[in-house]
């Protein structure tokens, strides 16, 4: 006797996920280390050296994080040549919102001209644009979207003491976003992430006050945790790390991306693998980070289309997410 209970449709989703374009915007005023140094104790030399930060932008007080997204999102469509009403999920991965409600991403795609999408913010903190492109790729391989807009954005510069020279001279301001839609053969791979939240007070902002973090033991989280995570994104997307044209970490501090091409390398990566250093004119803004080096490297020429790419993201939480991709 057949089951007279009615069945759900199978998914209409696809096998293959793509990047179909990339934006990204940033504030006008750019702040050297020399600026920084009038008005705190600090030196060129010393952030230079510790950070790989040459110059940062730092957004003027009436340019919001959804102003930024919102340029991004629309560079972004424009890049991929995709009209906003093809849009069907708005995905805003950011950590620095200054109202819990409303959240940044109905508004940004309202702004956009993509008439109502799916769409919500998403905090994994300096891991969030991986997380978003995981779960942008997802919906559309599982048939619950058709086109998915990932944004990061950030005005670190509203959460940071500006005395503060531990913190000051690393965080910065701006946004970069990926179209995400349906290809044939897969463009993204599988999403690898975790979290460990035992280390929860490492990186913290409580109360949307300011941003502490235990700086060293950061850095040694994420110089020794981080490569492998990596490796298995690229083993999940069946990749080798010979593979890779194009490291992309998040843009903590170059000391840090330097220190897991390195681990890259001994795993077998190119020494000709093209790694990103876009922190030495951005500084660190967390969920843009990735998504702002992709776009400046693809306007400078660094990276190609059809070049195979390898993200990582890691962060407050302590979160981290990463992928490979191919460059649109
Ligand atoms: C924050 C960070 C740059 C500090 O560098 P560091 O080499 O670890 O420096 P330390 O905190 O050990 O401080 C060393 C000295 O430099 C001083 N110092 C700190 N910031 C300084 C600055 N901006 N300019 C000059 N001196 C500074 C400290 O006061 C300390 O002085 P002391 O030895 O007299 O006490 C570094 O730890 C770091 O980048 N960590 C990772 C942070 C990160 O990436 N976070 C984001 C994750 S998403």
């Amino acid at each position: 006797m057949t089951d007279p209970r009615p069945t759900l449709r199978r998914p209409q989703g696809t096998t293959g996920t793509r990047i179909l374009g990339v934006g990204s915007a940033q504030p006008d005023k750019i702040v050297t280390n020399d600026d920084l140094s009038q008005i705190m104790d600090t030196s060129d030399q010393w952030i230079r050296d510790r950070v790989g930060i040459i110059e940062r932008r730092f957004a003027e007080k009436d340019e919001l994080l959804v102003d930024f997204a919102v340029a991004a999102g629309t560079a972004a469509l424009a890049d991929a040549g995709v009209d906003p009403s093809e849009v069907d999920t708005v995905i805003l991965p950011n950590c620095t919102m200054p109202s819990l409600i409303p959240n940044a991403s109905a508004q940004v795609a309202a702004r956009i001209g993509i008439p109502n999408p799916g769409a919500f913010d998403l905090n994994a903190a300096c891991a969030g644009f991986c997380y978003g492109l995981g779960v942008a790729s997802d919906l559309i391989k599982a048939g619950s979207s058709k086109k998915a807009l990932v944004i990061g954005a950030e005005k670190l510069t509203d959460s940071v003491d500006p005395t503060d020279r531990a913190n000051a001279i690393i965080f910065a301001d701006g946004a970069g976003a990926a179209v995400v839609g349906a290809a044939d053969e897969p463009g993204i791979g599988p999403v690898v992430w975790g979290s460990a939240g035992e280390l929860v007070d490492l990186i913290y902002m409580r109360d949307h006050k300011y941003i502490y973090q235990e700086g060293q033991s950061v850095f040694r989280w994420a110089t020794t945790q981080i490569a492998p995570i990596a490796l298995q994104a690229l083993a999940a997307a069946g990749l080798d790390p010979s593979d890779v044209d194009v490291l992309i970490p998040h843009q903590a501090n170059l000391r840090i991306v330097e220190a897991i091409a390195k681990k890259l390398r001994a795993k077998g990566a190119r020494e000709d693998m093209v790694v990103a250093d876009d922190i030495k004119y951005s500084g660190n803004t967390s969920s843009a980070s990735i998504p702002l080096a992709l776009d400046h490297m693809r306007k400078a020429g660094t990276v190609k289309s059809g070049d195979l790419v390898l993200a990582v993201g890691f962060g407050a939480g302590l979160s981290y997410a990463g992928q490979a991709f191919v460059c649109p």
